[in-house]
C-alpha cells in the first residue's frame, strides 16, 4: 500500500533499549526489568514491552499513507493521516497488557506454548489520537450503533505487517461495533504515545488502542478498517488468545468452542523485589501494579506474609502522592494503579499480592486452577520469595 510497507525479514528493525529483556529476537519481543514498571505511573516508551508477530513495517512517505474504511457500510472511503488528525484529539491513559503476561510462572506447572513473559508484558501510556466512534461517524455510522443497515456488527482492524501465523498475511483482530461506536469505550486510532509521535515498534503511523481489553486487539500499523457481520476470522482471533480449561490439550482442542478473549481479568504483580531476592532483616518496601479489564477500578490490593491466612491492605495511587479511589471521577478507569506496603522481614518470607476489582472479582489463589495450554491470563496470586541474607535493599 502507498506510503507504508511490511518487510518479510528483520534487517530494518528499530533500535531498542539495552535494558529490555529479550524473549525472542525475530520477531522482536521484549519486556523491561520489573523494577522499571513501578518507577513511574506512565511507562517510558523505550521501556514499554514490545510484542510483535512479524518484522516492523516501514513508512516511506507519511503523506501518502491512508486507512481504508470498507465492508458493510454505504460509503467506503480512505482517510489520510491529516484527516485523522483533523478530528478532535483525545488523550487516554490506558494500560496495555499482553494476554501472555506472567506466562513463565504458568509454564512451571506444565509446559505451555508461547513467549516466556515474566511480569512486565504490561505498560501504562497516554495514548493520543481520534476516537474510533468519530471516525466511524464519518462513514455514516452513528454513535452507539450495534448493527449497520447492511448487517455489520463487528469492526475488523487489518495491519500491514506480515505474520507467519497468517501464512505471511497481515495481523488482524476485531471488536464489536457497539464498543467501537461507544465514545465512552475510548477506543482510539492513536498517533501519539506519551505525547510523542508513535514509535515504529508501537505502531507508527497509526494503531488502535482498545482500553481494558487484552493487547492483542490493539492492532498496530493500521491498513484498513472493515465493518463485518461476524468476528474477524484472523488467526489471532480464532486460533489464539482464547481461554481454555486446564483439561484441554493439543490433541483434544476445539478452537471454535471458545470465544476470542476480550476484557482482561483482575491482575496484580509485585515489582520492587525479584523472586527470589536476598534481603537484610528489617523493613522492605513492596511495590507493584494492579489493573482490571473493562474499565473496572481496583478496590483493594492485599498483601500476605503467611500464605494467605492474614492480609494487610496496600496503599494505592495513580497520581503521585494522591490516594486513589476506585470508580471515582478523579481516577483513570483504563489505567493501572500502583500499590505499596512496607513489611517487616525477620525470616525468609513469601510475600503474596492479590487485587480485588470494583466488581469484587478476586485473583485466583493458584496458577493450577487457571492453567491453559497457551499460557494466557495467568492472574493467580503473585508470590515473591525473600530470603534473609546480604543485600543492599
Ligand atoms: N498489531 C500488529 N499489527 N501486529 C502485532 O504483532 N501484536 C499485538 C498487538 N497488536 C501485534 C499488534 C499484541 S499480541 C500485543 S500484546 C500488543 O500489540 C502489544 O503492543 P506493544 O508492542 O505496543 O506493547
Amino acid at each position: 500500500m502507498p506510503g507504508i510497507r511490511g518487510p518479510s525479514e528483520y534487517s530494518q528493525e528499530p533500535p531498542r533499549h539495552p535494558s529490555l529483556k529479550v524473549n525472542a529476537k525475530e520477531p522482536f519481543n521484549a519486556e523491561p526489568p520489573r523494577s522499571a514498571l513501578v518507577s513511574s505511573y506512565v511507562t517510558p516508551v523505550d521501556l514499554f514491552y514490545k510484542r510483535n508477530h512479524g518484522p516492523i513495517p516501514i513508512v516511506d512517505h507519511l503523506q501518502s499513507y491512508s486507512v481504508t474504511l470498507t465492508g458493510l457500510i454505504q460509503n467506503p472511503t480512505k482517510l489520510f493521516i491529516k484527516d485523522i488528525r483533523s478530528l478532535p484529539k483525545y488523550n487516554v491513559t490506558a494500560t496495555l497488557q499482553c494476554a501472555g503476561n506472567r506466562r513463565t510462572a504458568m509454564s512451571k506447572v506444565r509446559n505451555v506454548r508461547g513467549v516466556g513473559w515474566d511480569v512486565s508484558a504490561i505498560g501504562n501510556a497516554v495514548w493520543g489520537g481520534a476516537k474510533l466512534a468519530d471516525v466511524l461517524e464519518l462513514v455514516g455510522i452513528p454513535k452507539l450503533t450495534a448493527s449497520t443497515y447492511l448487517g455489520g456488527r463487528h469492526v475488523e482492524f487489518v495491519s500491514v505487517d506480515r505474520c507467519k501465523e497468517e501464512n505471511g498475511g497481515p495481523y488482524k483482530a476485531s471488536i464489536p461495533l457497539s464498543q467501537a461506536t461507544n465514545p465512552e469505550a475510548d477506543v482510539l486510532l492513536a498517533y501519539e504515545m506519551n505525547g510523542e509521535t508513535l514509535s515504529r515498534d508501537h505502531g507508527f503511523p497509526l494503531r488502535v488502542v482498545v482500553p481494558g481489553v487484552i493487547g492483542a486487539r490493539s492492532v498496530k500499523w493500521l491498513d484498513s478498517i472493515n465493518v463485518i457481520a461476524e468476528e474477524s476470522q484472523g488467526f489471532f482471533m480464532q486460533k489464539d488468545y482464547k481461554m481454555f480449561p486446564p483439561s484441554v490439550n493439543w490433541d483434544n482442542i476445539n478452537w471454535s468452542s471458545r470465544r476470542p478473549q476480550m476484557d482482561f481479568p483482575v491482575q496484580s504483580a509485585i515489582c520492587s523485589v525479584e523472586d527470589v531476592q536476598m534481603v537484610k532483616p528489617g523493613k522492605v518496601s513492596i511495590k507493584g501494579y494492579a489493573v482490571s479489564g473493562g474499565g473496572r477500578g481496583i478496590e483493594r490490593v492485599d498483601i500476605s506474609l503467611d500464605g494467605g491466612k492474614n492480609w494487610v491492605e496496600a496503599s494505592r495511587t495513580q497520581k503521585p502522592g494522591k490516594h486513589y479511589i476506585s470508580e471515582h471521577n478523579s481516577s483513570e478507569k483504563w489505567a493501572w494503579v500502583l500499590f505499596e506496603a512496607t513489611i517487616d522481614v525477620s525470616q525468609t518470607t513469601e510475600v503474596i499480592a492479590k487485587a480485588v476489582d470494583s466488581a469484587a472479582n478476586v485473583q485466583p489463589e493458584n496458577v493450577e486452577s487457571v492453567w491453559n495450554l497457551r499460557g494466557v491470563l495467568n492472574t493467580s496470586w503473585h508470590r515473591v520469595l525473600l530470603r534473609l541474607g546480604h543485600s543492599n535493599l
